[in-house]
């Protein structure tokens, strides 16, 4: 699946740069220092804004492709904040014959975001992601840690209603 890269503006604070600047310094030199550096990059920001990905190859002095590469390429980075509640509906093949795209189709409707985006508020974000292990109860949505399972299109907004605050 191709990354989105974020569809809202980067805010990083002073603190989180002052520890980008030290994960940089510390790996700098270092023979494949782009993983490990994206890697506690993320573990700063929580994602890896296009921001801080030039901060990463101006201060490692790699080309920004390579750092873009290698953050694009690997399914555990990811390019998009993730909301305070972040949707997750399984597309792999158990749940996608089950009617899992119809259950996509809705979220996206009453969130307003397409997968890898995050809303305004910052309250939900929305991913699609492969077989997670239940396929017995497919199709399954999960949100952070709540999994729900034989999700039809009708339950998406009862199941959403539960995460208003
Ligand atoms: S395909 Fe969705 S849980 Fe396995």
């Amino acid at each position: 699946m191709q990354k989105r890269i974020s569809n809202l503006p980067f805010q990083g604070t002073k603190e989180q740069e002052e520890k980008l600047r030290e994960i940089i310094a510390r790996h700098k030199g270092e023979p494949g220092a782009v993983m490990p550096t994206l890697h506690e990059a993320q573990e700063v920001y929580g994602y890896l804004p296009i921001e801080v990905q030039t901060m990463i190859a101006d201060g490692l002095g790699v080309p920004l492709e390579e750092v873009f590469g290698v953050s694009t390429f690997y399914s555990q980075f990811s390019l998009t904040p993730k909301g305070k509640y972040n949707v997750s509906i399984c597309l792999g093949t158990a749940c996608y014959v089950k009617g899992a795209a119809a259950v996509l189709d809705k979220l996206t409707e009453l969130l307003g975001i397409q997968p890898e985006e995050c809303t305004p508020d910052g309250k939900f974000s929305l991913t699609a992601c492969r077989c997670v292990g239940a396929c017995g109860l497919a199709p399954v949505l999960t949100i952070n840690d709540d999994v729900y399972g034989r999700m039809t299109p009708e339950e998406v907004e009862g199941v959403l209603a539960k995460y208003s605050v």
